[in-house]
């Protein structure tokens, strides 16, 4: 029968936000995992990462932009009915989370999140709050109907900045311009950048912490096939190594990946030859 979609909002045009009954994931998620979501017997595999869950619910949260053919169908869903696959929580927790606590405590972590990245973003400064320390998050958006979970987020983090490409809200600008506002103009001093949102979001703000000299993890979201590390389809190169997001991630070292690889495969997988040309490589 499979798992029911509990509840259904639209955060912003496009973007909907789902709670979705799944005892067995919710019992083992952990902030920075995701799950993997089949509509039907011959549909796609859309990976999401967990954007909240509720052990007590017995329910996850995913947020997701209705873009391609699959997601459609997911936004097609009312609440009550039943998504067929829900499989997870797949991949690697969040660094910090598998850390000594103490550890933490004197660590100034700053959380950059571009567009619906925040989603992922948001169950990690959760899990920082809920754990009694202090993080600076923000968030970025095209505009300021596009910004999404700032209620949210702003429960969760100690210092929340706001960013907007057209300046129709908070610091006019892209996420890198106003964490560079912040370092150099505001005397702000990170130890870690984590920094979530589309691949050349994440490519830009990784070339940006690397010169402000801040370690940055970044959480990838590649073509996802069978999400178990055999297929090869997310494969990402970090320096001379070779990576499987779905096994070894999502999350790696920004300074290290190389995001226009990881670009140019993502752009090939929208093509039926690309992807054929793409699975003859693996
Ligand atoms: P977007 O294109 O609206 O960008 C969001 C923000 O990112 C911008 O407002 C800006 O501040 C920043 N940004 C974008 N390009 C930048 C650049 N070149 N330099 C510096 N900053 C830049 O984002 P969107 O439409 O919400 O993104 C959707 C994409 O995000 C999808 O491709 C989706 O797959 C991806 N996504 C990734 C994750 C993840 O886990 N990494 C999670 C959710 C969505
Ligand atoms: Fe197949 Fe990662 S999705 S190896």
């Amino acid at each position: 029968m499979g798992n029911k979609v509990v509840s259904k909002r639209l955060l912003a045009d496009n973007i909907y936000l789902m709670e979705i009954e799944s005892k067995r994931v919710s019992k083992s998620a952990k902030p920075g995992q995701f799950v993997i979501v089949k509509m039907d017997e011959k549909g796609e595999r859309i990976p999401l990462t967990i954007a909240d869950y509720d052990k007590n619910k017995n329910t996850v949260t995913i947020v997701f932009q209705a873009v391609g053919a699959s997601t459609k169908l997911l936004a097609d869903l009312s609440e009550g009915d039943f998504i067929m696959d829900f499989v997870g929580p797949l991949g690697q927790p969040s660094e910090f989370i598998k850390e000594d606590i103490s550890k933490l405590k004197n660590k100034n972590i700053i959380f950059i999140a571009g567009g619906v990245g925040a989603a992922p973003v948001y169950p990690q400064v959760k899990w920082f709050k809920e754990n009694n320390l202090d993080v600076d998050v923000i968030i970025g958006s095209r505009n300021k109907d596009l910004l999404i979970l700032e209620d949210e987020m702003r429960a969760v983090a100690k210092n929340l900045y706001v960013s907007t490409d057209d300046g129709s809200y908070g610091y006019d600008g892209k996420v890198t311009d106003l964490l560079k506002d912040l370092v150099q103009n505001q005397g702000k001093r990170y130890d870690h950048a984590v920094v979530i949102g589309p691949m050349i979001m994440m490519k830009f703000t990784s070339m940006l912490t690397k010169e402000l000299e801040i370690p940055t993890i970044v959480s990838l979201n590649p073509i996802m096939v069978d999400g178990t590390g055999m297929c090869g389809a997310c494969r990402v190169s970090l320096g001379d190594e070779i990576k499987f997001a779905c096994v070894d991630g999502p999350e790696f070292d920004g300074h290290l990946v190389n995001f226009d690889e990881a670009m140019r495969r993502q752009a090939m997988y929208k093509s039926e030859e690309g992807r054929a040309l793409l699975e003859s490589e693996d």
